[in-house]
């Protein structure tokens, strides 16, 4: 089974070819992040100008690379949300054009099922049900992984994604953008010494909170007492902390097989080691993708369609693109995550 995978939901336009016995055979991606770093953040009419102009030589080049045509592809993934619509849009009509022209069926796929099987692209070994910690810009999540299109949320934030919190950190501290690498490379030269709180530590809820943390990173950074290196390694370690200890507390509460964490904050050393830590110490086995796979990409895209293409499910053509889609729809809704309080 051979998969074409479109992803175009936030500032990264990407195309990639995945095999169903989990080869890559190609996968490109072009960034935008010259033309967001003068706003400080992603502008979403520039992203998605900028996904039209990338998308379509991106997957010439990827078919290219993989020696194949679109004659030989089984099926066209494309993410249909959740995300910026204007870029969503183009890749889900990209696809869904392709699959017309080709006469291929179309699989939609939810880019944060998209992150949430990536593991299993990665780890052969990893079958379901696991408990994943899902971590990008958008999303803070806990998920009983069930099966494929078969997912439980147990907790998410009430305010910030834990990427969120870290891009923030970034534009406070004057560190660049995008902000999670950034945060982590001067969090390499500065010492844990600020004191920050940890919101929810401990708490019965299951759910996350962010923004108490960044409130706190923007007083200490105007009171001028600490270096931006100690803010933002004091930062690091606090939201390390929240995330195991949710984590934690979730592990406890149910009958997990294994620890797994995807998305874009997953690609962290920090966040990494903590979280391996911690299956350890429940006798857990551990998986995370490889950094390039953790944030944005379209072999996840590519391999999510995969699964979903094997599973019988694929799309009809008029399908629509959701700026929200949440994995569980069943899920109660808690403050934060579009939810006015
Ligand atoms: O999954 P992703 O690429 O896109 C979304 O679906 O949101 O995640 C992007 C998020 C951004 O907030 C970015 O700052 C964060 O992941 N991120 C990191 C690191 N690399 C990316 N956060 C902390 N440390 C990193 N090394
Ligand atoms: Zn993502």
């Amino acid at each position: 089974m051979l998969i074409l995978g479109l992803e175009s939901s936030c500032d990264e336009t990407a195309a990639a070819l995945v095999t169903g016995d989990r080869r890559i055979l190609a996968h490109k991606l072009a960034g935008q992040e010259a033309a967001h770093a003068p706003y400080g953040g992603v502008v979403p009419e520039i992203a998605a100008r900028a996904h039209v102009e990338a998308l379509e030589p991106l997957v010439a080049a990827a078919l290219d690379e993989a020696g194949v045509t679109l004659a030989e592809v089984d099926a066209i993934a494309a993410t249909a949300g959740p995300g910026l619509i204007g870029g969503v849009m183009v890749g889900l009509v990209t696809g869904k054009a392709l699959a017309h022209a080709a006469g291929k069926p179309l699989v939609a796929v939810n880019h944060l099922e998209g992150h949430a099987l990536s593991p299993r692209l990665a780890d052969p070994s990893l079958d379901f049900p696991y408990l994943l910690l899902l971590i990008s810009g958008g999303h803070c999540q806990l998920l009983l992984v069930e099966g494929v299109a078969r997912y439980r949320r147990l907790a998410t934030t009430i305010d910030d994604a834990a990427g969120e919190a870290f891009d923030k950190t970034a534009k406070i501290l004057g560190l660049g953008f995008p902000g999670g690498p950034a945060v982590e490379r001067a969090a390499a030269q500065g010492r844990p010494i600020v004191p920050l709180p940890r919101p929810l530590l401990g708490s019965p809820e299951p759910h996350f909170s962010f923004a108490g943390l960044k409130s706190a990173v923007l007083r200490t950074h105007n009171a001028g007492t600490w270096t931006k290196e100690d803010i933002a390694a004091s930062f690091q370690q606090a939201a390390v902390e929240c995330l195991v200890d949710r984590t934690r507390r979730q592990l406890g509460a149910i009958d997990a097989t294994a620890l797994v964490v995807a998305g874009g904050v997953a690609a962290n050393t920090a966040v990494r080691s903590a979280l391996e830590g911690l299956a350890g110490e429940y006798g857990l086995p551990f998986s995370v993708p490889p950094q390039w796979l953790c944030t944005d990409n379209a072999a996840m895209i590519a391999w999510a369609g995969a699964e979903r293409f094997a599973a019988g499910l694929t799309d009809p053509l008029d399908v629509a693109a959701r700026p929200r889609w949440p994995l569980d729809p069943d899920a109660e809704k808690v403050r934060g995550a579009g939810v006015k309080a």
